[in-house]
């Protein structure tokens, strides 16, 4: 099932990064398949001077197994940045955000000298844009870059915090908020055949703190997980 392809692909990671000279800095991305690789190096967490998170929520699951984490400000330069993502296309482009952490995700991977994507096959996609995309906003601006992104040919929906366990039989009204104050824009009905220019286009809109097109952090190697094993591709 899923879960054990994350498993596997976590796995496969981990060994990869133990490759490494000992005594660097780890960038450390979000999500579930991330969850499974931070549980996988835990025990090799020696073998690390430390890590970058690019959410709260991996910042307290490294704090939990005795990480350090360090500002990505005192880091100059990260041999590798390891994360998982929503969609990728052949060439390694990505739609990232699904988690709600793209914008902390791309400030880290631009720093890494190579972006490690980690997911299982159904990620990989021939054109990206069957997952909505995710567009992180000022709160302010939410309606301006909505309009924005309907004439470019989206459905633009607004991401709802999730009913809590109290509140299960009403409807999520409240925006979800990011870490750093956003909101997110969910646009879907786009065909994204040029990723790196449709991601210049969006990042243009006054408002946008991120889109979740990663084109120009684009993922340099794969590990990507099937029910036969775990494949290695170099993009
Ligand atoms: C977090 O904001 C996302 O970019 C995640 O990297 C992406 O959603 C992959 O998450 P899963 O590993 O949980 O599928």
């Amino acid at each position: 099932n899923q879960d054990q392809l994350k498993q596997l692909v976590a796995q496969a990671a981990r060994d990869e990064v133990l490759q490494l000279p000992a005594g660097q800095v780890l960038g450390v991305g979000t999500g579930s398949t991330v969850n499974c690789f931070i549980d996988a190096i835990a025990p090799h967490k020696s073998h690390f001077a430390g890590t970058v998170s690019s959410s709260n929520a991996s910042t307290e699951r490294l704090l939990k197994h005795g990480f350090t984490v360090l500002d990505p400000n005192d880091v100059v330069q990260l041999p590798v940045y390891v994360d998982g993502a929503d969609e990728i296309d052949p060439q390694g482009n990505m739609i990232k955000g699904g988690g709600g952490a793209l914008t902390r995700e791309k400030i880290i991977a631009s720093i890494a000298n190579q972006f490690l994507c980690i997911c299982d096959a159904s990620k990989q996609v021939p054109i990206l844009g069957h997952f909505p995309l995710p567009v992180e906003v000022m709160p302010m601006a939410c309606a301006i870059v909505t309009r924005e992104m309907e004439k470019i040919g989206g459905k633009v929906t607004l991401r709802l915090q999730k009913n809590t366990r109290e509140d299960l039989n009403q409807t999520p009204s409240q925006p979800f908020i990011t870490d750093n104050g956003g909101w997110i824009l969910e646009v879907s009905g786009l065909s994204i055949t040029n990723p790196p220019a449709l991601e210049v286009q969006i990042n243009q809109i006054a408002g946008v703190l991120t889109v979740g097109i990663f084109a120009k952090e684009k993922a340099d190697v794969l590990l990507v997980s099937n029910s036969t094993g775990v494949e290695r591709i170099i993009l």
